[in-house]
């Protein structure tokens, strides 16, 4: 009997913490109603208007996805120049320098599909490391391959 008083005030102050931001959130909602733009009336909001809203995120988001949708094909000369050129530009770490033809006759004797997984997954040759995706996970195949197509292009 002597822990019941207990027992209500615990019980007490648990609801008054729940309830404080609730009623925090209802008479800031409350007073904040006037302030909210009018909700569109029914049928007011067309597909069509919904669509119009949403384009820029949508096509923000494929222009990022799919290169197509940016206009055109991957430019492997911006990727090459964005990334590889940090190394095969110079030679740095054993990489192959681009338009180097005696390098990269070899290599390219492999086949491109061989340079094509090896750029992309990455490639421990007696030269040195070769990083995935030139240490860069973001670029995709496509883009990958793009840059080993202007590499060969240029030994070519
Ligand atoms: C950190 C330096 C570095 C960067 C950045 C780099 N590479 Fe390389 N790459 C190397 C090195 C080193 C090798 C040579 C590995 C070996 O044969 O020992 C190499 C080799 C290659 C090869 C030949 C693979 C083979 O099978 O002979 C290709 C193709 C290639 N890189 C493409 C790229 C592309 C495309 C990029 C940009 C997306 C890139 N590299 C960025 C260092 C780099």
């Amino acid at each position: 009997m002597s822990q019941t008083p207990l027992i209500n005030r615990t019980l007490l102050l648990i609801a008054a913490v729940v309830a404080l931001p609730i009623t925090a959130a209802l008479l800031g909602g409350f007073s904040t109603a006037d302030e909210v733009p009018p909700l569109p009336q029914a049928g007011a909001e067309t597909p069509e208007a919904v669509m119009a809203r949403l384009k820029p995120v949508g096509e923000y988001v494929l222009a990022a996805v799919d290169p197509d949708a940016a206009g055109g094909a991957v430019d492997g000369s911006k990727v090459y120049n964005g990334l590889c050129a940090g190394c095969h530009a110079v030679g740095a770490g054993g990489a192959p320098k681009a338009g180097d033809k005696g390098a990269w006759g070899p290599r390219i004797a492999k086949g491109k599909d061989t340079l094509y997984s090896h750029a992309i997954n990455g490639y421990q040759g007696s030269n040195g490391v070769m990083p995935a995706r030139g240490g860069n996970p973001k670029l995709t195949d496509d883009e990958v391959k793009a840059a080993v197509d202007h590499l060969v292009k240029l030994a070519g």
